[in-house]
């Protein structure tokens, strides 16, 4: 599309990041599913945007016939129904607003379509769900946009994907269930900022993996419908450990949040067995992974690594900074790497350490080549953030993506 040089100034742009989060206590079924309602409350670290991030960029201008969306370099249906509701909802809280202030003019371009670009700093394959950073993102950006309170944001987020709304925030973030039939308190909110508990440390364990896993949508659905575990857990387990890990994150207890984050991932995983037809999510990687963890901990008769898994055999490691050098150099040597360098372990950088002929006898694992693609390593992060430089924006003044966004 070729615009005249008025019509370019009627674009108007916005571009932000979000983060990824990564949930100590899952959420996993809902009660609501149009709505997207739990039916546990959840709480999760958001991890930092150096490492991980969704970019997107927005643009509205009276000149664009439809909304569109491009992910990840590639034009999308913009019609998938969890889109349309994010982009409604925006565009309801926008006008709510505007006619508050002046119901004649629209102010911030609300009546006109979009053009959305989004893309992730990491690779789909690292297996991260990419819906959450995704969907928080969008929804933020488009409330800079259109001016929409950031109350009501995680709302919105909440409705693209359920996770997405503990994205809106940075640190440690709780998504209470609420108990509202309309879901007006299902929200998201922070517990502690990212920079309460600035000694822990995240690691990403890729592995290899030969199938793609049951999505957590369809999966939760058949669980809820299915397993009488995941009843029990949500109406009895969760309630007290919400409590009991929002106790042990403020007094900094590594050893109980590692406990009970195992534990609360563990339990998950149960209620995947438990569904019918069951959910294999883990692989023998990630078991090996688990051995690896608690021989670990029992050589030091405390816990110092833990382990949580979601709707695939990734492992994420939560660690303290005294911790992670060791722990990093054990998970190389019982998983030798087929590439060395940054190939295998990217990030936040390690320092390198030896490791004693007891500890490795001790954990008395036969290594297992290759078992880790590689690792990203980071600690926690801020909430999404608006990109100010315009030579970062994703969409070109005609409103389409720049040629170094499109995939072939
Ligand atoms: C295992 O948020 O991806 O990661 O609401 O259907 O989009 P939908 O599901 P989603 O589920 C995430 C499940 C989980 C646990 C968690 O992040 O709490």
């Amino acid at each position: 599309m070729n615009m005249p040089e008025n019509d370019k100034q009627s674009l108007s742009m916005v571009t932000c990041t979000a983060p990824v989060n990564i949930a100590v206590i899952k959420y996993w079924g809902k009660r609501d599913e149009d709505l997207i309602l739990p039916m546990n409350s959840s709480l999760s670290l958001t991890l930092h945007q150096d490492q991980l991030k969704t970019t997107t960029t927005v643009a509205c201008s009276r000149n664009f016939q439809q909304d569109r969306i491009w992910l990840n370099g590639k034009e999308e249906d913009i019609s998938n129904p969890r889109l349309q509701s994010c982009l409604q909802e925006i565009r309801r809280f926008s006008r709510k607003r505007q006619n508050t202030v002046d119901s004649t003019s629209d102010v911030s371009g609300v009546s006109h379509k979009v053009h959305i670009c989004s893309v992730n700093n990491f690779p789909t394959a690292a297996g991260l769900a990419s819906s959450a950073s995704g969907y928080a993102c969008l929804v933020y950006t488009l409330s800079q946009l259109f001016g929409v309170e950031s109350e009501q944001l995680s709302a919105v987020a909440r409705q693209g994907s359920g996770s997405a709304c503990r994205s809106l925030y940075g640190g440690f973030v709780q998504w209470k269930l609420g108990e509202q039939l309309d879901g007006k308190d299902s929200l998201a909110e922070q517990v502690e900022s990212e920079s309460y508990w600035p000694e822990l440390r995240v690691l990403t364990l890729v592995v290899s993996a030969e199938q793609k896993s049951v999505g957590s949508t369809s999966g939760m659905h058949t669980s809820v419908e299915t397993s009488q575990l995941l009843k029990y857990r949500a109406d009895v387990v969760v309630p007290s450990r919400m409590e009991e890990m929002i106790r042990v994150i403020r007094e900094r207890d590594f050893p109980a949040f590692g406990e009970l984050t195992m534990k609360d991932s563990n339990q998950f995983h149960a209620i995947c067995l438990d569904t019918y037809p069951p959910i294999f999510y883990l692989n023998n990687m990630s078991h090996r992974i688990i051995s690896l963890v608690h021989r670990y901990n029992q050589y030091y008769g405390e816990t110092r690594v833990a382990y949580t898994f979601d709707a695939g055999p990734n492992a994420v490691i939560y660690t303290l900074q005294d911790h992670l050098s060791e722990f990093v150099q054990v998970v190389r040597h019982f998983f030798p790497p087929e590439v060395s360098g940054e190939e295998f372990f990217k990030g936040l950088p390690v320092c390198s350490a030896d490791l004693s002929e007891e500890l490795k006898k001790d954990i008395n694992m036969e290594p297992t080549p290759k078992g880790i693609r590689y690792i990203i390593s980071t600690k926690a992060g801020p909430g999404p953030c608006v990109v100010k430089d315009p030579n970062h924006h994703l969409l070109g003044a005609d409103g389409l993506p720049k040629k170094s966004v499109i995939s072939d």
